[in-house]
């Protein structure tokens, strides 16, 4: 059975707050159950580097969710200076491309080697969890959303990147398809049961998720805008506990 610790690894909570008070207050709620935060676009904006530097400080694992998409050369830059904050995990775009990617992989993993630093997971964007067919229709992408995700994936995959973040519902697909172990899958649209969607389209609860093989999952309402934050918490980690349970039975029979 996956111990409670196991399944806290798996967690990381998005800190979709204004400011450096919510966000210091949110975790220290969930020290004890988030295994990462995420910080993303709206608390980067409001709060910067110095934010990131001090959570990191603070001993928190740190997920910068600020999805990089430029030219090769500016995002290569842009991600040594992730690596150099002590990121835990950070993304870039993967319709940005190959060059893109291997440019931004390549430089990290060379300055971490020069520097000493430990080298932050570098995951591939594939396609958003709030958007569908007709938001692909409307950039003028023709493919489905599943074909989309794999071939992102894919790409990523040969970029030499450490994993994608894709919607639960493609986990699977990318798992039959992607034949490297230690490729991570990390999943928004995570919803449990009886919760709300909010804007996202494609969700899942966490059991499930994990079921289908997602190594991280990222929540973010459901457990911010709970009276109780760690208790939300505790509820998905036991509902995560129990799914591995269900799986490792699976595969053992
Ligand atoms: O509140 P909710 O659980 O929907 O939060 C999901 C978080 O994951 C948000 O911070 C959102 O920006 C992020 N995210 C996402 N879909 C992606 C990548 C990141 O929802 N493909």
């Amino acid at each position: 059975m996956l111990s409670y610790e196991n399944a806290r690894q798996k967690l990381i909570v998005a800190l979709d707050v204004p400011n450096r008070t919510e966000a210091m207050e949110a975790m220290d709620q969930l020290r004890g159950e988030a295994g990462a935060f995420k910080i993303g676009l709206q608390l980067f904006t409001s709060e910067g580097a110095a934010f990131v530097k001090e959570a990191v400080k603070a001993g928190h694992r740190i997920f910068l969710d600020v999805k990089y998409h430029d030219i090769p050369n500016t995002v290569a830059k842009a991600a040594v200076e992730a690596a150099r904050l002590g990121v835990w995990m950070f993304n870039m775009h993967a319709s940005g491309g190959r060059e893109m990617m291997k440019s931004a992989a390549d430089a990290v993993r060379e300055t971490c080697d020069k520097e000493g630093l430990t080298p932050p997971r570098m995951i591939g964007v594939t396609v958003l969890t709030s958007s569908n067919e007709a938001t692909l229709r409307e950039t003028g992408i023709a493919q489905n959303v599943d074909d989309r995700v794999l071939l992102l994936a894919e790409l990523t995959a040969k970029c030499g990147l450490d994993g994608v973040v894709a919607s639960p519902e493609e986990t699977r697909i990318i798992r039959n398809a992607i034949r490297r172990p230690d490729f991570e899958i990390v999943t928004p649209g995570i919803r449990p049961a009886g919760g709300t969607k909010d804007d996202q389209s494609r969700v899942m609860g966490p059991g499930d998720a994990i079921s289908a093989g997602s190594d991280f999952l990222v929540i973010g309402r459901p457990i911010m805008n709970s009276a109780d934050r760690a208790e939300a918490a505790r509820e998905i980690l036991r509902e995560i506990c129990r799914a591995e349970t269900t799986r490792s039975g699976a595969s053992n029979s």
